[in-house]
């Protein structure tokens, strides 16, 4: 389907390697063990400390000098980013691995980026504004959602303005990605619902966007496929490892549009609810989801159609039927994930509205990716349409 984006160069930034696949923690430490420097930092979160542990002692035996670090639970803060990069100073890591959710690999690609670099975090803020990267940097994922282990992105709260920051640069791409589905296993319901509507919100944008690609849109429409089909399972059952590895697949390829792509409104629209009221990233995503896809529709009807089908809604006698059928599966595939859609059962009263979409309209870097403008008044209505 061409887009007016389409003879638009398109760039991929990767990890240099890229592992998928069961039992790939086992190619992580070898890869880890034959780095010239053995400096490593491990920024691990608390639910994967034996796993942190078992590569503690394994690295340690092949002769490396290993530090760890667990950050505090909940998505990382400017105040809580500075405090670990201090920590990681201390232990003048060649490498930095990161082994955990989105938040806590955000938090290790962040450290690695700033660990020996005399620049400030308030300047990277934006795209392409960090300067460098000096430290190695390898990225685990033990959640299927933010697909940060290949994206080159990555967010912080800041607490006084209550708003989300994304530093958006190359230097943010690992060198290395290990996405091993067993490690997910684990994963509680919630945050495996939460994280993997962020990954079918990831794919969405992605096919939707003003700057879709035919190479992103494989990766996009796929993703979308995938999430549609394995999401409910992954979180009934969290031992379903086709579900499981299935999801892992979506957030690897919803974080492979991330970088050339993007997110746009959905994603703009959901920083206020976590900035303000700490909802969890995916949850205020998937809330968010239904009413931008009703409202972009309009701009880009066959593209949210194609969306819709690729969710597994039946066709519908025209287009925007299609599309209609669509807004349904959404709907249906977050309460059948245990999700209350209305913003008011999250704690956000109405009177929140105004200024939710003022803070929304300050995150042009999404919201110029979107298919259709969003003016302040259709911000407010996009949030009024959610509290029904
Ligand atoms: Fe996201």
């Amino acid at each position: 389907m061409e887009t007016a984006a389409t003879k638009r160069a398109i760039t991929f930034l990767q990890p240099r390697m890229l592992v998928f696949g069961d039992g790939c923690l086992r190619d992580a430490i070898a890869y880890l063990r034959q780095l010239s420097q053995k400096t490593i930092h491990i920024v691990g979160s608390r639910a994967m400390s034996e796993t942190v542990e078992l590569l503690c002692r394994e690295l340690t035996q092949a002769g490396c000098t290993v530090s760890v670090q667990i950050p505090a639970s909940g998505e990382p803060s400017i105040r809580s980013f500075l405090a670990a990069v201090e920590t990681a100073r201390a232990a003048k890591p060649a490498c930095v691995l990161g082994i955990g959710g989105g938040s806590t690999l955000d938090m290790a690609k962040l450290v690695a980026a700033f660990v020996d670099n005399p620049q400030q975090i308030e300047g990277a803020f934006g795209i392409g504004l960090l300067r460098e990267r000096h430290c190695g940097l390898v990225c685990m994922p033990t959640t299927s959602g933010t697909g940060s282990e290949v994206s080159p992105n990555a967010i912080l709260l800041d607490e006084v303005a209550q708003l989300k920051k994304g530093v958006v640069s190359q230097h943010l791409v690992p060198d290395a990605a290990f996405i091993d589905p067993t490690l997910t296993h684990s994963v509680s319901p919630e945050v495996t619902a939460a994280t993997g509507l962020d990954a079918l919100t990831h794919c969405v944008e992605a096919y939707t966007n003003r700057y879709a690609h035919p190479l992103a849109d494989l990766y996009a429409l796929e993703g979308v496929r995938l999430a549609s089909r394995f999401l409910v399972r992954a979180v009934k059952d969290g031992h379903d490892h086709a579900a499981r590895e299935g999801m892992a697949r979506a957030s690897l390829y919803g974080g492979l549009c991330l970088g050339p792509v993007n997110t746009a409104a959905v994603h703009a629209l959901a920083y206020p609810l976590g900035g303000e009221f700490h909802l969890p990233h995916g949850l205020a995503n998937a809330l968010l989801l239904p009413a931008v896809f009703r409202f972009n529709a309009e701009a880009a009807p066959e593209r949210h159609a194609a969306v819709a089908l690729a969710l597994g809604a039946m066709p519908g006698k025209n287009t925007m039927e299609t599309v209609n059928h669509g807004v349904c599966v959404l709907e249906n595939l977050t309460r059948a994930c245990g999700l209350e859609m209305n913003l008011e059962k999250h704690g956000i009263p109405r009177r929140a509205i105004p200024r939710m979409a003022e803070a929304a309209l300050t995150v042009q870097r999404l919201l110029r990716n979107n298919p259709r403008e969003v003016t302040l008044s259709d911000a407010q209505e996009i949030y009024a349409q959610c509290f029904v």
